[in-house]
């Protein structure tokens, strides 16, 4: 692993902290970019009134001087603005009256854990009485962290020329037709202003319904991603070790963003009902002209543009199943652990449905991966070692010098 990061903070603490270490020098830093993205973070129809108002205050502490990256790690900050109102609760010293404040609302324990929450199985695995020592890092406020690593490593992908982009392709029930439009690298703007984040407008309008619905019912809503990424050349990723193949570590990234629950590359499930001379690519000959050749093509794009664990040139086409919130404004059973007897699980503020939103951390994870594989493909201390390293690679895939 060439770029890695660690994220620490709980939702309702006075930060949220990450570290990125591996980039090369000399990479542009657009401070209003990473607020951009975080911003988009906050996207979607069935949001809950505390997800519109957090806003994130964004500071960098370390890696980047006058606008770039000096190679050193990457350390960033982002202060909760409603930290004043937690202080006593979420405080690194012991409250001065520990009874006083389990009377008041916020700081009453939380004895009640969620089904389908991190609630019941944090508290026995570490012991603790309280599931506030557990959701508030389960929460996924942390992936705020993730989002703003995410684009400086999309800053590295765009210079190489590669765009991820998502959009919501599935809401419950409701699912995009198969003819419907999908995002190619320019339309991510065009995504984001549709309020489920879905660019089929008949979909779009269903989906927003169904929200709705399930807000009526006091239900949530779970969902499907999808993640494109255009421009990658092929050959990221390897195939000669099951850790470091591409495919493992994209499912890895995905099903480590809270709630999500299954990952399809390409036409994963599908081709597992398809003969063989129905699921895959054929190579096409090279495009291009006999003094200037292109790279290899394929026929069609079921794999995803993954194969053997390494990218194939052609999109990468990712999709991820989250499941539905399990924070209901119609709570469902759960035993009370002070007392052992049946009772209604607690309520936190939720959104009914997260999906659209989500869809901005899948892009942000795939990313950080995928800046990671193009790194070691690349090596490179600076960014114009990097440029050169690529090109050099890019030559020789187009047939110019190479043997293949
Ligand atoms: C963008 C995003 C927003 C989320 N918002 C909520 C929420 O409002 N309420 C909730 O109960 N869970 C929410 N979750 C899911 C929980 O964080 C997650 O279910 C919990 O950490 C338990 O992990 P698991 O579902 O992977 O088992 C959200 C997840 C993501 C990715």
């Amino acid at each position: 692993m060439v770029l890695r990061y660690l994220t620490a903070g709980e939702s309702h603490g006075p930060a949220l902290v990450g570290i990125l270490e591996g980039l090369p020098s000399e990479l542009p830093v657009d401070r209003a970019e990473i607020d951009r993205q975080m911003a988009r973070r906050r996207l979607g129809h069935g949001r809950s009134p505390r997800m519109v108002f957090e806003a994130d205050r964004l500071e960098i502490l370390a890696g980047v001087r006058h606008g770039r990256t000096i190679g050193s790690p990457i350390a960033l900050v982002i202060h909760n603005t409603e930290w004043p109102k937690w202080t006593e609760v979420m405080g690194v010293d012991p409250p001065a009256d520990p009874e006083g404040l389990a009377r008041t609302g916020r700081g009453a324990p939380l004895t009640r854990p969620r089904p389908g929450h991190a609630d019941l199985a944090g508290m026995q695995k570490f012991g603790l009485d309280d599931a506030r020592n557990i959701l508030e890092r389960a929460s996924a406020r942390e992936t705020a962290t993730r989002v703003a690593l995410a684009t400086f490593a999309r800053t590295l992908l765009a210079e190489a020329g590669v765009v991820v982009v998502s959009h919501v392709v599935r809401i419950g029930e409701v699912a995009v037709a198969e003819e419907a439009p999908e995002p190619g690298p320019g339309d991510q703007d065009a995504v984001d202003a549709d309020p489920v984040r879905c660019l089929d407008p008949t979909a779009s309008a269903r989906m927003r319904d169904r929200i709705d619905r399930a807000k009526n019912e006091r239900d949530t809503l779970g969902g499907v991603v999808e993640v494109l990424t255009y421009g990658l050349p092929a050959g990221l990723g390897t195939h000669v070790h099951w850790d470091r193949r591409l495919d493992t570590r994209l499912a890895a990234a995905l099903m480590g963003v809270q709630a999500f629950k299954g990952v399809e590359i390409g036409e994963g499930f599908r081709t597992a009902e398809v003969p063989g001379s129905k699921a895959h690519d054929e190579i096409l000959p090279r495009g291009g002209t006999r003094a200037a050749p292109g790279p290899y093509a394929r026929a069609t794009g079921r794999s995803g543009g993954l194969e053997g664990g390494m990218t194939t040139g052609e999109p990468l086409r990712l999709r991820a199943a989250m499941k539905p919130l399990s924070s209901l404004a119609r709570p469902l059973a759960t035993v009370d652990v002070r007392t052992g007897e049946p009772a209604e699980a607690i309520q936190q503020r939720s959104d009914v449905c997260a999906v659209p939103r989500a869809g901005v951390v899948c892009e942000a994870v795939v990313a950080l991966t995928l800046a990671d594989a193009l790194l070691e493909k690349t090596g490179g201390d600076t960014l114009p070692e990097v440029r050169r390293n690529l090109a050099a690679y890019q030559q020789t895939l187009s047939g110019c010098g190479g043997r293949l």
